[in-house]
């Protein structure tokens, strides 16, 4: 079978998939986030490690007996695991939602020449909790610690040095250090010169399903597997569970529902990104690039409604379940009623820290089954706005596959369906996340499926739904509204 690993945020997942691509069993342990200051997240890269060792022997306990053919590794994107000559973890790790580096990432632009300048050289823009402006961070607020700086890894690369001695990192997750020229899929020389870094603090790049090590002596005894077992480049989380969701052919287009919202595609050539407003980064699959905009507000906006709920009530919150039951007893378009989401600033379409949000159009006759239908509305919107940026770039939608936990609800898909213009499904696996897309490219790297194409194949539908041409019309016209509000409101709230 494969083994697929993914260091989130909040734990690790170990997943066994077989060679069909059908998922075993998986397990997730978690471990901590610290915040030390106000907008920083930091973790111990030892407790990865240690939620690795606790993941992968609680299945060899479910499942005795398999036989792990491959290992590919996914992991949250943009963290900086600091390390010395001799690859001892220097400080804790600073992770992707880590808001410090604000300056540096400025810094880092205005010494790459401009925002036109770096967009030439990396096609993306330097966003806070890129691990390139935390590198400058490092510099300047660390220097003795810089002086040690040996090299730096992304969460999961660490994991690999841990399990095979190598370091070594892969295409999609090197796209977001903002350093790596992802046309030409190598690191930017061009802008470490600029930055004055030296490329060797930053690791080889693989294509991601090349195998880039074996299981060490140390590495087995740490998983309980036999030495030499093949651990495949892997990919960023945000990259690979795309191919977890089974989009990889042009027209596939991947929304996520978790805490942010994120909408991906694959692209057949490293299109343009004006504005710098999409992440456009390498995908798995050699010939193909990734696309996406992640939106801040997505479940965090229906977590919040949902405490809110629990507050008026004097009680307990609302089961998920209960609450979107609610929203089904009022109409599409919840009666002219609409919700601007950026209870956390937005990140895409709108680059804007300073994004409020808004419930607009609010009568008395507007009852709690409106407001929860209009904040998940404003969800649905939110992830349509932000592919209408992609649709700028020539993008259009063919199938929308759904995932994140808020794909369980039938009735956010069925907002997705009337929004997007045709039919959204979420497919085996899609709930996996990373761990999912880790264990089919661990299958790739060893021949189980000749392509990343071919292993998306097995990500079989499972539900569908297709657009509705009524509540199609009314969310339409609701979204030529929903567009002009970001602009308006920030004159309100200015
Ligand atoms: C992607 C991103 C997140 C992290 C955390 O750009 O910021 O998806 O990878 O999982």
């Amino acid at each position: 079978c494969l083994l697929g690993i993914d260091i989130g945020t909040s734990g690790c997942k170990a997943l066994l998939a077989g060679l069909d691509g059908t998922v075993l069993a998986s397990r997730t342990e978690t471990y901590p986030l610290s915040q030390p200051r106000p907008g920083w997240s930091e973790q111990d890269p030892a407790d990865w490690v240690d939620a690795t060792r606790r993941a992968v022997g609680a299945l060899q306990a479910e499942r005795p007996g398999l036989v792990v053919k491959a290992i590919g590794l996914s992991g949250q994107m943009h963290g900086l695991t600091p390390l010395d000559a001799a690859h001892r973890v220097l400080r804790p790790a600073i992770l992707w939602n880590d808001q410090r580096n604000g300056p540096e990432c400025a810094e880092a632009t205005e010494r790459a020449g401009g925002e036109e300048a770096l967009l030439a050289l990396t096609n993306n823009r330097m966003l806070v909790g890129y691990t390139g402006g935390k590198i400058l961070w490092m510099r300047r607020h660390e220097p003795e610690l810089f002086t040690r700086l040996a090299h730096v890894l992304n969460p999961k690369d660490y994991l690999r040095l841990v399990l095979t001695g190598e370091r070594a990192s892969e295409v999609s997750d090197a796209s977001g250090t903002g350093l790596f020229d992802t046309r030409a899929r190598r690191w930017s020389d061009e802008l470490l010169r600029r930055l004055d870094l030296s490329p060797d603090l930053l690791p080889p790049v693989h294509e991601s399903a090349e195998i880039t090590g074996r299981l060490s002596a140390s590495g087995a005894a740490l998983l309980g597997l036999p030495e030499g077992v093949p651990v495949v480049g892997g990919g960023g989380d945000a990259v690979i569970q795309t191919l977890g969701s089974g989009v990889i052919a042009p027209g596939e287009i991947q929304t996520t529902i978790g805490t942010a919202g994120i909408v991906a595609c694959a692209l057949d050539r490293p299109s343009d990104n004006p504005g710098g407003r999409l992440q456009v980064f390498c995908n798995v699959d050699p010939a193909k690039w990734h696309c996406m905009g992640v939106s801040l507000n997505a479940g965090g906006a229906m977590s919040w409604f949902r405490g809110l709920a629990a507050d008026f009530a004097g009680g307990d919150a609302p089961s998920f379940d209960a609450l979107v039951a609610r929203a089904e007893a009022s109409p599409a378009g919840a009666r002219g009623l609409l919700f601007l989401p950026y209870l956390f600033g937005e990140r895409c379409p709108h680059p804007d820290p300073a994004a409020r949000g808004a419930f607009v159009g609010l009568t008395a006759r507007h009852g709690a089954a409106d407001l929860t239908r209009a904040v998940m509305e404003g969800v649905a919107h939110g992830l349509r706005d932000i592919f209408a940026v992609m649709e700028e770039a020539g993008i259009a939608p063919g199938i929308v596959k759904a995932s994140g936990g808020g794909a369980r609800s039938r009735l956010w898909r069925q907002m997705q369906a009337d929004l997007f213009g045709c039919d959204v499904v979420t497919t085996e696996g899609a709930a996996e996340g990373g761990a999912y897309g880790a264990a089919l490219l661990a299958g790739v790297g060893i021949g189980v499926w000749p392509d990343a194409a071919t292993a998306a194949t097995v990500c079989r539908p499972v539900t569908r739904e297709t657009p509705d041409p009524e509540a199609g019309a009314v969310l339409g016209a609701a979204n030529r509204i929903y567009r002009t509000l970001h602009s308006a409101l920030a004159q309100a709230s200015a």
